[in-house]
């Protein structure tokens, strides 16, 4: 049986954009920039998946917040089985250690 490595679904990050002081007086609607906004993936093992896009299509967003270098606005990241959504400080310091390399490299 294929063994699953990475499952990532719904995945958002969405960024506020920075308003004037006078938009937020007016009470205007907070705006975000949508660089990942609801993607979904697998990799099982022995697979390779390489993102490719224009720039600004979100690439380097995708992997750092798969990584959880940056927080997801929403969605799930499965990591061999480990909710990483859920995971704590020690989980994620072993996990980045394993995957250093892969950081290194966006
Ligand atoms: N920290 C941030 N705050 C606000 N907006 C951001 C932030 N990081 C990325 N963005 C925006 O999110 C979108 C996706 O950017 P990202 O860097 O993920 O694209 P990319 O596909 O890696 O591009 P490139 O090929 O140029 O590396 C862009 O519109 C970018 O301006
Ligand atoms: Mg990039």
């Amino acid at each position: 049986m294929t063994q699953k490595v990475l499952e990532v679904r719904n995945l958002k990050k969405w960024f506020p954009v920075r308003t004037g002081i006078l938009a937020s007086l007016l009470g205007r609607e907070q705006k975000y920039v949508k660089a990942v906004d609801g993607i979904d993936f697998e990799i099982n093992e022995g697979e390779v998946l390489c993102l490719v896009g224009e720039s600004g299509f979100g690439k380097t967003t995708t992997a750092r917040t798969v990584l959880r270098l940056i927080e997801p606005t929403d969605g799930k990241i499965i990591y061999r089985g480990m909710d990483l959504t859920q995971a704590d400080r020690q989980q994620l310091r072993t996990l980045r250690s394993k995957i250093n390399d892969l950081s290194k490299s966006i």
